[in-house]
């Protein structure tokens, strides 16, 4: 037995805030483990970081199960067989539901490229462009059963430029969210977030 905690990661794409993750346990700068990597996409890329970095990779396919509950006890079933104590949705295109709550209350993240409360949803950084707003960011949350409305652990802001596209502004948001998102996971196996109602304690 060691103090690592184990994380479990939630992906249906490329994983790159993943890897981030992975390489910040394995550099040291984190006392965890990434224990396993569920994607609910079969060709999802993260599953090949995850297998390339000797990490179990599960594919679990949500169109298997006839609702959201069934699929989420397929999750908490898999995650509690890893031993999971922190749940990271990082680019999980799923809504999930008190059945994965309960299971790991306060123990659920999630990273959205927005400043919440503003740009909840899909789409988030065409979004902040449309409204023409000055600055975007990013957002590491716990996760409840609403859509992105969880108490705010760590936020990042970047400048929006004119000349902007969709695809610069997702790409200056997303260097952010591969600092922050290492950060919120460390500061989580340190033990030094507390939750107060909406209010995230950072000790
Ligand atoms: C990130 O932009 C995150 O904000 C959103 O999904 C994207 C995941 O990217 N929730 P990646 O799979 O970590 O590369």
């Amino acid at each position: 037995m060691d103090n690592l905690l184990n994380i479990g990661v939630l992906v249906s794409g490329s994983g790159t805030n993943l890897q981030c993750i992975i390489d910040a346990c394995s550099r040291g700068e984190l006392p965890g483990r990434v224990a396993c990597v569920i994607s609910n996409k079969a060709d999802a890329y993260a599953l090949e970081r995850a297998q390339n970095a000797g990490i179990p990779a599960l594919h679990l396919d949500h169109r298997a199960y006839s609702g959201r509950e069934g699929y989420d006890e397929a999750l908490v079933a898999a995650l509690r067989g890893f031993g999971v104590e922190l749940v990271v949705m990082a680019g999980f295109m799923r809504i999930i539901t008190p059945v994965l709550l309960d299971a790991f209350p306060m123990a659920v993240m999630n990273i959205h490229p927005a400043l919440l409360p503003s740009f909840p949803g899909l789409h988030a950084a065409r979004q902040a462009l449309e409204y023409g707003a000055k600055v975007a960011g990013c957002t590491v949350h716990f996760v409840d059963s609403g859509t992105d409305t969880g108490p705010i652990i760590l936020q990042a802001t970047v400048p929006i430029l004119e000349g902007d596209t969709e695809e610069t502004l997702s790409a200056r948001i997303q260097k952010e969210e591969h600092r922050i998102y290492p950060e919120a996971v460390r500061l989580f196996a340190q033990g030094r977030l507390s939750v107060d109602g909406r209010l995230v304690r950072i000790r």
